[in-house]
């Protein structure tokens, strides 16, 4: 539904955080998954001889890497820089981030007593964190910004296999064969993921998105039965805190329910699940996505006509944050990027 324009004052005014309460919008808000990053070459430049870690525990390169999509492309909303392993590093789990490869974890979890043995993060593991994002949001003015965790499935894969992977078997051989380890694993991580997006949100983030990137490698049955309930225990524990919360998965489309149902305000979409489907199946909830990433190789006019399919399906939805269907892919050109944003902000909400 649209709404004459005024600029917003403050975060809560914005497009951004009406469109995930669901109430009328001066356009569709726009922000890309993983907009900060390998397809920005200031972020190259800044990261020359950083660790990734590293980059994320130093507030004056958190600060600055969480910007620089911001002022490249004036999208609706800032995502922190971070990554979903970070807290684990923060309490003591030895992991790297491995450049090309990604999370590796030394000696990964088999044992009750291998869980037992990773503490629960407090706010005093993540001092960094409380002032990046205190400095951040003084920043950003009206322009929200969103905090995030990963959620237990996705980081329990890592923890698990001890790096990527893709058909999780180790992960799932603990849950159908250990359930008691998989329990004790999946609330640790709920615990972790539930505290560090607190620490967000205390220290001024507007919402949070759970990401449960690996998620559509579970059957609905299993997905409901070994996974929901920790998902929905951070979902909860945040919801108390009046941010609207973020759910987002790949290859989900037979778990969109769901993923709702565990408490989910807005629902993030990949883009293998044409949104007007994704709409029916999350019932009275607000939808995040889904340009296919690949798309912004294509003619920017065979972009833009895409996107305009996406925003025109988001409308039958009780509000429609555009993203794309995944993480902006490192190749991206940035100026694509900028064009689309520009589209999507300008894309005219009015019936004729
Ligand atoms: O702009 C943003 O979206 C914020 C930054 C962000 C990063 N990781 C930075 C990062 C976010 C939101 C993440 C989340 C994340 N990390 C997820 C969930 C999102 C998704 O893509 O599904 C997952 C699964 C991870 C784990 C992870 N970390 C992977 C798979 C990789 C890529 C490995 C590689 O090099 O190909 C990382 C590393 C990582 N996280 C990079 C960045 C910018 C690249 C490292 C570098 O620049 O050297």
């Amino acid at each position: 539904m649209p709404e004459t324009s005024t600029p917003a004052a403050t975060p809560r005014e914005s497009a951004f955080l009406k469109a995930a309460r669901g109430e009328p919008v001066p356009h569709t808000p726009v922000w890309f998954m993983r907009q900060a990053g390998r397809s920005l070459p200031e972020y190259l430049k800044l990261r020359e001889g950083v660790g990734m870690l590293e980059s994320c525990m130093e507030p004056d390169l958190v600060v600055e890497i969480t910007m620089q999509p911001v002022r490249r492309y004036g999208v609706d909303a800032a995502i922190f820089f971070s990554d979903i392993v970070l807290p684990l590093k923060a309490v003591g789990v030895d992991l790297d981030i491995k450049p090309g490869i990604g999370p590796v974890v030394a000696s990964p979890v088999e044992t009750l007593a291998d869980v037992e043995a990773i503490p629960d993060l407090t706010a005093e593991h993540v001092p960094f964190i409380t002032e990046s994002v205190r400095r951040l949001v003084a920043g950003l003015g009206a322009r929200p910004l969103i905090g995030f965790a990963g959620a237990p499935f996705t980081v329990a894969s890592y923890l698990v296999e001890g790096g990527p992977s893709k058909e999780h078997a180790r992960t799932k051989a603990m849950m159908f064969g250990a359930p008691e380890v998989w329990d004790a694993l999946m609330r640790k991580i709920a615990g972790i993921a539930a505290a560090y997006l607190e620490v967000q949100v205390a220290a001024g983030a507007s919402a949070v998105q759970l990401f449960d990137s690996w998620a559509g490698a579970l059957t609905p049955a299993d997905y409901r039965e070994h996974v929901m309930p920790h998902s929905a225990r951070v979902l909860q524990r945040v919801g108390s805190l009046g941010v609207p919360r973020i759910h987002f998965g790949v290859g989900t489309s037979n778990l969109l329910g769901l993923m709702g149902e565990a408490g989910a305000d807005v629902v993030g979409v990949d883009w293998r699940t044409p949104l007007a489907s994704a709409i029916g199946l999350v019932g009275d909830r607000v939808v995040q996505g889904n340009l296919d990433p690949t798309l912004v190789f294509a003619p920017t006019d065979v972009m833009t006509a895409r996107a305009a399919e996406v925003i025109e399906a988001g409308r039958a939805a009780r509000g429609h944050i555009f993203n794309l269907g995944h993480g902006v892919i490192p190749s991206t050109d940035p100026d694509q990027l900028a064009r689309l944003t520009e589209f999507v902000q300008s894309y005219p909400l009015e019936r004729d």
